[in-house]
């Protein structure tokens, strides 16, 4: 028995492992400093970090998603089928939250002034360990529209211009995209992509294919929200530096589902800039430094 008094959670395969090591630092990274359902929960993340058993096997343990279940606070006469726009946090997430905010409310300008505010730089710094990126290339930004569109409306474009996507990008970034053309002229493009979309090369095809001369920002998802189709971000990032082209990449639901160091998100750089130490401003994949670095998905 573990700690918490039940069985341990044996054998998860490496690859669950590493995606619980991921989901851990994210949304209940807060819980070991918290109540006793915290504990619950991070002892339940150490034993399945342990675990070497298939994902099949674990699939097929009641008991291993019974603690999921009892990680999340939610009305259980309800069936929740988004978890995307819409998700509710891990109870761990919730406890923290509604601490901090009394933390806050207890002393507004002290406690939240001198102490909650500062503390920000810390979250920056465990946010790009998380990321395996350099503490100045994470900014904080209240949501991954918010952080999309400062790129989206961020770089100056003229009439005419080309911004080029897919017809399954996320509907807000669409609309950001829409804006630009009513207000400035701006052309918007949008290529098609076949749905099943087993092929990699026919994605980078199409991007291609839709290169103009007038092309001057490319927005790829990561992650498509409708399908859970993985993109080639890396080859389609590769695709806009080769023409100095800068290509935003719609990260929203990568990071959890990808290994902590995951390099997946530097491909988004429009500055390309090597991480592993050495800060060169040039590109991870090209840089001298020698360092090499894990990779995420490998797309
Ligand atoms: C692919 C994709 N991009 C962007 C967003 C926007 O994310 P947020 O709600 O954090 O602004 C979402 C939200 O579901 C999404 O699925």
């Amino acid at each position: 028995m573990t700690k918490a008094g039940r069985p341990p959670m044996i054998g998860l395969m490496s690859s669950r492992r590493q995606f619980l090591g991921a989901i851990g630092m994210a949304p209940f990274a807060a819980c070991s400093s918290l109540t006793p359902g915290s504990d619950r929960t991070a002892a339940f993340l150490q034993d399945a970090q342990g675990d070497g058993r298939s994902p099949q096997e674990v699939a097929r343990d009641e008991t291993f998603w019974r603690e999921v279940q009892l990680a999340f606070n939610v009305d259980r006469s309800v069936v929740n089928l988004n978890n995307g726009g819409v998700s509710p946090s891990p109870r761990c997430v919730h406890e923290k939250f509604i601490e901090q905010l009394d933390f806050t409310n207890n002393a507004p300008p002290h406690n939240m002034w001198r102490i909650l505010e500062p503390n920000r730089e810390g979250v920056r710094q465990q946010l790009a360990r998380a990321f395996g990126a350099d503490t100045e290339e994470i900014a904080i930004t209240r949501n991954a529209s918010e952080g999309l569109m400062i790129c989206q409306h961020g770089i100056d474009l003229q009439r005419g211009d080309e911004v080029l996507t897919t017809d399954q990008d996320y509907p807000r970034m669409i609309q950001a995209f829409q804006q630009r053309t009513r207000r400035q002229g701006v052309v918007l493009k949008q290529i098609q992509l076949p749905v099943p979309c087993e092929d990699d090369a026919e994605v980078v095809r199409r991007f291609a294919a839709g290169i103009t001369d007038r092309t001057r920002m490319i927005l790829v998802c990561h992650v498509i929200n409708l399908t859970g189709q993985i993109l080639p971000v890396k080859d389609v990032a590769a695709l806009g530096r080769a023409r100095g082209i800068p290509v935003v990449v719609d990260g929203a639901h990568a990071l959890a589902h990808f290994r902590s160091g995951s390099t997946s998100c530097r491909w988004t750089t429009t500055a390309p800039r090597c991480t592993s130490g050495c800060s060169r401003r040039s590109a991870p994949d090209s840089c001298t430094c020698g360092a090499t670095r894990s990779r995420g998905c490998g797309r």
